[in-house]
């Protein structure tokens, strides 16, 4: 189950580190249609995840598939230009091995994006919301990243999730979109596996266990981050109001959650560069 050891994490982390002049203690991992903010990163080193070994592929269309490594407001940032989900085939340990790489490299913070549909119904697609915490449903019915045997050397074999959402990043965003004006809205988010979207009796479902956004992605790389002693942050763009009853005349589609992504980008951006223009802020006490 578990097919990597802690010497496969640190062997690729030290190819990473032949590649780039950079060792930054920050990173982001973009969801569709959001990847447009590596492209703020400047004098960037950019590597393929096809060049880097081990490193899974994303097959889907507004995942770009490449490492970006340089500056953002004058920090070190390491930067995932699309991901890869559940849904295309892999294993839940492939899907997050580059996260115990970025940790092996010394990244000590990961910054979630995701798209995501709105289920509470006072979101409106083009909001932005920031992730309190979340439910991992593919791990309730026992499909966990964490599953299978645990080197002590890389985190617990129980983790406690009581606060997998740093606590100061949070309070940094907050303040952050207030004093430039965004909305931002705050909730839970739901992992599930995909590649469907949901039926309106799931979206009911999914409201009624007390989550505000849905998206096929983000739990699990939160989980093994959180594991291994990093900070985790996220954000959801909502793209799209979830359908929450049958034979409605609207349709969840691919093309509507890119396209929102659009609105969500400029948003995004800023509340990130806020918040790593006063990082030391929340890192430090
Ligand atoms: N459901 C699941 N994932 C999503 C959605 C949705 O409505 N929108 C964007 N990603």
């Amino acid at each position: 189950m578990n097919q990597y050891s802690r010497q496969d994490y640190e062997r690729v982390a030290t190819f990473i580190m032949q590649h780039t002049r950079y060792r930054p203690k920050v990173a982001f991992i973009l969801g569709s249609g959001l990847s447009g903010l590596a492209d703020a990163v400047e004098n960037p080193d950019i590597l393929p995840y096809g060049d880097i070994p081990e490193f899974p592929r994303s097959s889907v269309e507004g995942h770009a598939g490449r490492l970006v490594l340089g500056e953002l407001e004058g920090r070190e940032v390491w930067v995932m230009q699309g991901r890869v989900h559940f849904y295309e085939g892999l294993s839940l340990q492939q899907i997050t091995f580059p996260i115990r790489v970025m940790r092996a490299f010394g990244v000590d913070a990961l910054i979630l994006t995701n798209a995501a549909g709105g289920l509470n119904p006072s979101f409106r697609p083009g909001d932005v919301m920031l992730i309190e915490d979340q439910i991992n449903l593919v791990g309730l019915i026992g499909h966990n990243p964490l599953m299978g045997p645990n080197d002590p050397e890389l985190g617990p074999r129980f983790p406690d999730m009581s606060s997998l959402y740093d606590r100061k990043l949070r309070l940094l965003a907050i303040d952050v979109a207030e004093r430039r004006g965004i909305v931002l809205q705050r909730g839970v988010y739901v992992g599930l596996a995909g590649p469907a979207y949901e039926t309106p009796a799931e979206v009911r479902f999914l409201r009624a266990i007390g989550a505000d956004a849905t998206g096929m992605s983000t739990t699990n790389e939160a989980l093994v981050a959180r594991h291994c002693g990093m900070r985790v942050f996220g954000l959801s763009g909502i793209t799209n109001a979830a359908i929450d009853q049958i034979d409605s005349p609207r349709q969840t589609t691919h093309e509507e959650v890119l396209e929102a992504g659009a609105i969500i980008i400029p948003k995004m951006t800023a509340i990130l560069r806020g918040m790593l223009a006063r990082w030391d802020e929340a890192v430090s006490a």
